[in-house]
């Protein structure tokens, strides 16, 4: 599984696999372990908080996270089996929408079931920043990105002011 390098793509956010949704990891293998190790690096180099497979070119359930004050922290073929019904209001951007920032309404507090890069299963109950980056790689994985979570008005502004594509599912 050879990764695409966020650098070379600075129009992926119009790229027909961030609206795919995503297949399944099947083998947590040493492939998947460099995959993961590269979309750390690319994390870094972005200075992301976060970042899925769909974003590099790899239409695959797996996304990386560094939350603010969190460790690195790998999901495979995850699933959100609780969301608080509490939300919060948060000013996000994507490293695959350059440019823009808007604020996103999500559950405060989600619980994830995930598999690590060895291959071991875990549930995680993460509140604030985490919470919040889970939800938005999730979306990754579903093809769904943070700028279709906003109001169409909001979004039209958005895009028109950056003179990019309208087109949101
Ligand atoms: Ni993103």
């Amino acid at each position: 599984m050879k990764i695409i390098s966020l650098e070379s793509k600075p129009g992926l956010a119009e790229g027909e696999i961030l609206r795919e949704k995503a297949k399944p990891v099947k083998d947590i293998n040493d492939e998947i372990r460099d995959t993961a190790r590269e979309m750390v690096q690319a994390m870094h180099r972005g200075k992301g908080v976060g970042l899925a497979g769909p974003q590099v070119g790899l239409s695959r359930r797996i996304f990386v996270t560094h939350a603010d004050k969190d460790e690195i922290r790998v999901f495979i073929n995850p699933s959100i089996i609780w969301t608080s019904q509490e939300e919060t209001a948060c000013e996000e951007g994507c490293l695959s929408v350059p440019g823009v920032w808007a604020e996103v309404k999500r559950p405060g507090k989600v619980k994830v079931q995930a598999w690590n890069e060895k291959g071991r299963a875990f549930t995680l109950e993460a509140a604030g920043a985490l919470a919040r980056v889970i939800q938005h790689e999730y979306d990754h994985l579903e093809g769904i990105l943070f700028i279709d979570r906003i109001g169409e008005s909001k979004r039209e502004k958005l895009l028109a002011r950056l003179g990019k594509s309208k087109k949101t599912r």
